[in-house]
């Protein structure tokens, strides 16, 4: 399996709004595969398909406790159907964003909706990391990253060290 790159900020394509999936073939179960591989070579715990450079609907994630082995996720063309109460997920991070860790505000539970990398239908209630998880993953699908919903100063002093570490290089 491959090990695919990781964009990181300021990559414009990370901005990008994502096309839905209109057919789930080999080629692009293959995809999920290496997508899998990358996340846990990382190692993290979602991955979505606009950080690997593919500008389509789809998410993979692993929130199972490393002893319990792996328990991978794959979510394509997701939807967060209700989202209810608050949750403050913790120094949170991104593979696309490294070296930086914020508090983000998220929702406490989300139902979601979506299909398996077989395309069979999914709908399923998610809360604490795997609702944190999933909303952060989405994000992605939608252009977003984890600091754009930070406050204003604290993206600021992250913005300023990668222009500055941007020059040094
Ligand atoms: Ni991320």
């Amino acid at each position: 399996m491959t090990v695919l790159d990781i964009l990181t900020y300021p990559d414009k394509f990370l901005k990008k709004q994502t096309k839905p999936v209109e057919n789930i073939d080999g080629a692009l179960q293959t995809v999920f595969d290496s997508m899998a591989t990358t996340m846990y070579a990382a190692p993290g715990v979602g991955l979505a398909a606009p950080q690997v450079g593919i500008g389509q609907s789809f998410i993979i994630y692993d929130v199972a406790p490393k002893e319990d082995g792996h328990d991978l996720h794959v979510l394509v063309n997701p939807k967060i159907i209700t989202s209810e109460g608050e949750i403050i997920s913790e120094n949170e991070g991104c593979l696309s964003v490294p070296e930086f860790r914020a508090d983000v505000q998220r929702a406490e539970r989300v139902l979601v909706e979506g299909v398996d990398r077989d395309g069979n239908p999914l709908r399923f209630e998610a809360e604490g990391l795997l609702a944190i998880v999933i909303q952060h993953e989405l994000d992605h699908l939608n252009g977003t990253l984890f600091i754009d919903r930070i406050s204003a100063l604290k993206r600021q002093m992250y913005k300023r060290r990668v222009k500055k570490e941007m020059k040094q290089q």
